[in-house]
């Protein structure tokens, strides 16, 4: 098969609005397109190896086209195509969300299935709201999320997050919502890990207390660590002072897994990683190796048990999607848990991110780096955006990694990178070699 055979017809170019993506510039230029995975590469249309930093888009954990995954989503296909889950079900759904359980973090046992991370956030804010008027408490509905926060694209996430493009052209969002500060600070440029300065910034949750009262707070929603706006790790302390305020307050904390789930940084969760419970947790992507989508609400037995002592209609929640459970998913989530466990993949990230760590940031002194920040398998490399030209040198950079051959990702000015957690250490290298040459070759 030759590069033309992969090719879509200029006709077919018209049709895909394609996603986050410049669609003008990209449908008139070179277009880079992906037509094969196996572990740690990607194959170009045009045949070249394209080694993958990024686990796809931060969710092929266990690296791609993966046997046990493959084979069970087959499988599945040909046994039960589809079987709805609204008063009826299909074993696999319990099967699924059983075995999941098991690796949730503190007492999070119970899992309402979503189809992506969107609508993970979207139903655990729904669910944050819902409990509190269980309670009689019907005037905590407000929710609190941050800044430079990537909640999804749903209106509710939109609304907690704080990606200004991201809600600028989408009219009043949800209202009764307010941001904590981020905690990205000059001072803790180049940190190895969680940074030093910050855990301060937590209070703020104290003052937004202090001006609209707890009894109208239901919520507050944070990644653990921020990946969409280029990394952001928490300051050494920050989330446990935020859940400390929160049981101050009767505040649920969610905590939106939907980058760190799943072994990205060496343990199940961040919730274990930074021993921290929260009371609901988003997930996706990893939850299925990315080959199915799912996504998926872990919520605690203390909230779960109110709405079903509570509740006084026979429906406990009224919420879900015609996908929620899907056969094909669920399959492809249990053969993914069990590639996990088998393979000891979550161990397996804890024992390569020192290396990881001392790789990327030996290009503290590469042409353009200003700041490097990384967290188990994350890493962000911060660039000086060109005058007047933000985001330009680092999508330069993009291009000039996908023809050496390598996937990063970039998001403004920063690279952000997540490989799968199968990488070895001759991948670490090369990741670093090309990009210390691309950045040197890069204006
Ligand atoms: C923290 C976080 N939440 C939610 C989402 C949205 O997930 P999805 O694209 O599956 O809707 C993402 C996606 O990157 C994410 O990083």
């Amino acid at each position: 098969m030759d590069a033309s055979d992969h090719f879509p017809s200029p006709d077919a170019l018209c049709s895909f609005w394609m996603p986050f993506t410049p669609n003008r510039a990209f449908k008139s230029g070179r277009h880079k397109l992906l037509v094969e995975a196996d572990g740690m590469y990607y194959r170009s249309h045009d045949g070249r190896e394209i080694l993958d930093s990024t686990a796809g888009l931060w969710c092929s954990n266990a690296g791609h086209n993966r046997p046990k995954i493959t084979a069970a989503i087959q499988k599945q296909a040909a046994v039960l195509d589809f079987a709805p889950t609204f008063n009826i079900a299909h074993p696999l759904a319990f099967e699924f969300t059983h075995k999941l359980s098991h690796i949730l973090p503190y007492d999070l046992k119970k899992v309402f299935l979503t189809n992506s991370g969107s609508e993970a956030a979207d139903t655990a804010l729904k669910i944050a709201v819902a409990y509190h008027r269980m309670r009689g408490n019907g005037a905590k509905t407000r929710l609190i999320g941050r800044e430079r926060a990537y909640h999804g694209t749903g209106f509710g996430g939109i609304s907690v997050g704080g990606i200004v493009k991201n809600r600028m052209h989408f009219g009043t969002l949800l209202t009764g919502v307010d941001h904590l500060p981020h905690t990205h600070l000059p001072q803790n440029v180049f940190s190895k890990g969680e940074p030093e300065h910050g855990a301060d910034l937590a209070d703020a949750l104290e003052r937004l207390v202090t001006l609209h009262d707890a009894s109208t707070i239901a919520a507050v929603i944070v990644e653990p660590v921020a990946g969409s706006t280029g990394v952001l790790i928490p300051p050494k302390g920050y989330l446990k002072r935020l859940r400390d305020i929160c049981d101050k307050h009767d505040i649920l904390l969610i905590f939106d897994e939907v980058i760190t789930g799943f072994g990205r940084l060496g343990t199940p969760f961040a919730a274990d990683y930074f021993s921290v419970r929260p009371d609901l947790v988003c997930m996706a992507k990893g939850i299925t190796n990315a080959t199915v989508p799912m996504g998926a609400v872990g919520v605690s037995n203390r909230i779960y048990d109110t709405f079903m002592q509570a509740s006084e209609t026979p429906i406990e929640l009224f919420h879900g999607y015609t996908y929620s459970g899907h056969p094909l998913a669920c399959a492809a989530g249990i053969a993914t848990l069990e590639t996990y466990e088998e393979e000891g993949l979550f161990a397996r990230a804890a024992e390569i991110s020192p290396y990881w760590q001392e790789a990327v940031h030996s290009l503290r002194d590469a042409k353009h780096v200003i700041d490097i920040r990384n967290l188990g398998l994350i890493a962000g490399i911060e660039l000086t955006p060109r005058d007047g030209a933000p985001t330009a040198r680092a999508l330069e950079v993009f291009d000039r990694c996908f023809e050496a051959g390598l996937l990063i990702r970039v998001t403004g000015d920063i690279i952000a990178m997540s490989p799968p957690l199968i990488i070895e250490k001759a991948h670490i290298d090369r990741i670093v070699e090309t990009l210390r040459r691309v950045l040197d070759q890069t204006g």
